[in-house]
């Protein structure tokens, strides 16, 4: 199933999600319909707040950067209550959207390394580092589970420059060749 995205001005996006446990009604499904809402919208992250669940998941599917980085030619993995407990190495620019927000596309500045702990589809846990893409697209999707958008991030002179673009998006005047809801 291909669920609508949820869209920025809909408060769902600002709630802090909450963990889930293995016995989460559907899981299964509900991580096969993430990848599929995903790749059906040209995404390489998906985060449950986005099609409306406040829990702690997310999904990556990072293939489409393979050419940039080889390491991601396997990158298509669920993440499950992780928890970033270390933000690393220098602060970079990087240009980032999101399903949410559609067609704005602004620099964002991140920390280029993380430490994350977090269980897959399997409800094993792993501990890993990222760099680069990888890291870049943890930190977005992980923010959506704090309640926080990529536009929380940007200097106070663009967030200025994008208000009224926001304004306008958040009462449904916005355009995405994706199937999208705002939800008041
Ligand atoms: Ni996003």
């Amino acid at each position: 199933m291909i669920y609508p995205i949820v869209i920025y001005g809909s408060p769902m996006l600002r709630n802090v999600s909450e963990p889930i446990t293995a016995d989460y009604p559907g899981l299964p499904q509900l991580i096969k319909d993430m990848f599929d809402t995903m790749h059906a919208s040209d995404g390489v992250g998906l985060a449950a707040p986005q099609i409306g669940k406040s829990i702690r998941l997310f999904v990556i599917d990072a293939r489409p950067w393979a050419d940039e980085d080889p390491r991601l030619a396997d990158f298509t993995k669920a993440f499950i209550n992780p928890e970033i407990y270390e933000r690393f190495g220098d602060e970079e620019l990087f240009n980032e959207g999101c399903l949410s927000v559609p067609g704005i596309h602004e620099d964002v500045s991140r920390p280029t390394k993380v430490k994350i702990r977090y269980l897959d589809e399997n409800f094993v846990e792993h501990d890993e580092e990222y760099d680069g893409y990888a890291a870049r697209v943890i930190q977005h999707e992980y923010d959506h589970l704090e309640g926080k958008m990529f536009v929380d991030r940007l200097s106070p002179l663009r967030r200025t420059l994008l208000k009224s673009k926001l304004a306008a998006m958040s009462k449904g005047r916005y355009k995405a060749d994706y199937k999208t809801k705002l939800v008041k």
